[in-house]
């Protein structure tokens, strides 16, 4: 899967980690920042998303698309799609620049919107990578914990580096008997559910 990324999408993962590093630095306002997770989180994200079951697959928090074309490297292998959903209209359209740029727009499905009005269409999770706003995680967990199948995972970023504000979610990950799960340190910290 790393040995033969196509040429497009390599460039324009380039492209969006020197934006990002950009932003950084430079006191881009944090509502235009991509806030995107560093290539390793992207890695790892790809190969537990290749080990996952059959069903759906799913990102809250597109951003820019980059954490997107990780795990759309895994989908492309298996045949499956990714839907990945963004609130904000101009991040929106930065990913859709972005999955045309890297030739991967038939491989992902970008929905425009609040992830929460879409819980409900929600079924059979295979994957689901987490990485929106702090304030609705606990909400997403707890609607994406019963929809997972047997063996499905659910990611979720910042878990050390806002361990604090995310601090109820992640006990409750902990302790839930639906799961086994743990807190990774790669990246920001990446807690790690699998649904029993
Ligand atoms: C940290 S950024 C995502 C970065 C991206 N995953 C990456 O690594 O390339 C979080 C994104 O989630 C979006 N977001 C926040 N709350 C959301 C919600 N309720 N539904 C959909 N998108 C949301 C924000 O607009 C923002 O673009």
């Amino acid at each position: 899967m790393f040995h033969s990324i196509p040429q497009p999408i390599l460039d324009r993962m380039k492209y969006l980690e020197q934006i990002d590093a950009q932003d950084r630095e430079d006191g881009t306002s944090r509502l235009r920042r991509l806030r995107q997770i560093p290539p390793e989180t992207g890695k790892f994200l790809a190969l537990l998303a290749a080990s996952a079951p059959e069903g759906m697959y799913l990102e809250i928090g597109t951003s820019a698309g980059y954490s997107a074309l990780w795990i759309a490297l895994a989908c492309e292998m298996s045949g499956r799609t990714l839907h990945t959903f963004e609130v904000l209209p101009e991040k929106a359209q930065l990913a859709r620049e972005t999955f045309q740029a890297a030739q991967v727009e038939k491989g992902i499905t970008l929905v425009e919107g609040d992830v929460r009005d879409y819980f409900s269409q929600f079924k059979d999770i295979a994957f689901c990578f987490l990485d929106a706003e702090k304030e609705v995680y606990a909400e997403c967990y707890e609607a994406v914990i019963p929809r997972l199948v047997r063996g499905g995972l659910l990611v979720a970023d910042n878990a050390i580096n806002h361990r604090e504000t995310l601090m109820p979610m992640l006990d409750r990950a902990l302790t839930d008997e639906r799961v086994d799960a743990l807190v990774v340190p790669i990246g920001k910290g990446e807690l790690v559910c699998r649904k029993i």
